[in-house]
């Protein structure tokens, strides 16, 4: 099953995504995270990265495209994927369908999480993560059973998203909203596309995601 979570920052995309990994055995493709990733490596994408999300803007599509064509070819991709992040413009769209179409396989649901912009903000700017394993938290929405220690792996380091803060945000959000909206009416015409109230507490949103797609 291929999936793809759209919505804007902070709509829970990586929270819903990491769920639906644990009970599903689909893989989170976060182009976030990947790219995160190459941050902490260094590597010159990496540095061109860092500023363009630190500036709330996008990195550019021929680089996004090739870096999901590359890991879609990953052996643990075989029995399905979930796409989180990306597409997130429409010729990175039409580009997936061509991936897509090239290794013949088949697109399942578009789901959109949809979020009030002023609750997108109190979510971004109250998240933060486990340092060692990247197990997600909120100040107030998702606190760790344990006062300052990691449910998933017990580490008490966390850390914040230097592009989580109130200004970057609102570029963040205007970004979205400028170039990555647009594909909710190109999945729409094709048929893909549902959407789910984000609104909701994390795990009725999980419900009504595992109701979509079972
Ligand atoms: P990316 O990492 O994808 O960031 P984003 O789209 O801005 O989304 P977030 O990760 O901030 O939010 P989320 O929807 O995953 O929410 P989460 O589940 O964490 O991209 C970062 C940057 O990389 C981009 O700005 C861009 O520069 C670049 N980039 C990435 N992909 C690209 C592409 N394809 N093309 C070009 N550039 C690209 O939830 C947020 C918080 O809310 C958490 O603390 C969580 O605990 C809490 N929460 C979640 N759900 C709920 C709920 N239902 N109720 C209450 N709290 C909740
Ligand atoms: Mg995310």
């Amino acid at each position: 099953m291929i999936l793809i979570l759209l919505g804007p920052p902070g709509c829970g995309k990586g929270t819903q995504a990491k769920r639906l990994e644990e009970s599903r055995g689909l893989v989170q493709l976060s182009t976030g995270d990947m790219l995160r990733a190459a941050v902490a490596s260094g590597s010159e994408m990496g540095q061109q990265a860092k500023k363009v999300m630190d500036a709330g803007e996008l990195m550019p599509d021929e680089i996004m495209i090739e870096i999901i064509s590359e890991r879609i070819d990953q052996p643990d991709c075989a029995d399905g994927f979930i796409l989180d992040g990306f597409p997130r413009t429409t010729p990175q769209a039409e580009a997936l369908d061509k991936l897509l179409a090239d290794k013949s396989l088949e697109l399942g649901k578009v789901i959109e999480l949809k979020v009030d912009e002023e609750a997108l903000v109190e979510r971004i700017t109250g998240r933060y993560s486990c340092a060692k394993c990247g197990a997600g938290y909120h100040d107030k929405f998702q606190q760790p059973k344990q006062d300052g220690v990691c449910d998933v792996c017990g580490s008490t380091e966390f850390s914040r998203r230097s592009d989580d803060n109130e200004e970057t945000v609102r570029s963040r959000l205007a970004a979205y909203n400028a170039q990555t909206a647009e594909i909710v009416p190109y999945y729409g015409a094709k048929g893909n596309l549902v959407e789910i109230d984000g609104m909701l507490d994390i795990e009725d949103v999980t419900v009504a995601i595992q109701g979509v797609i079972s």
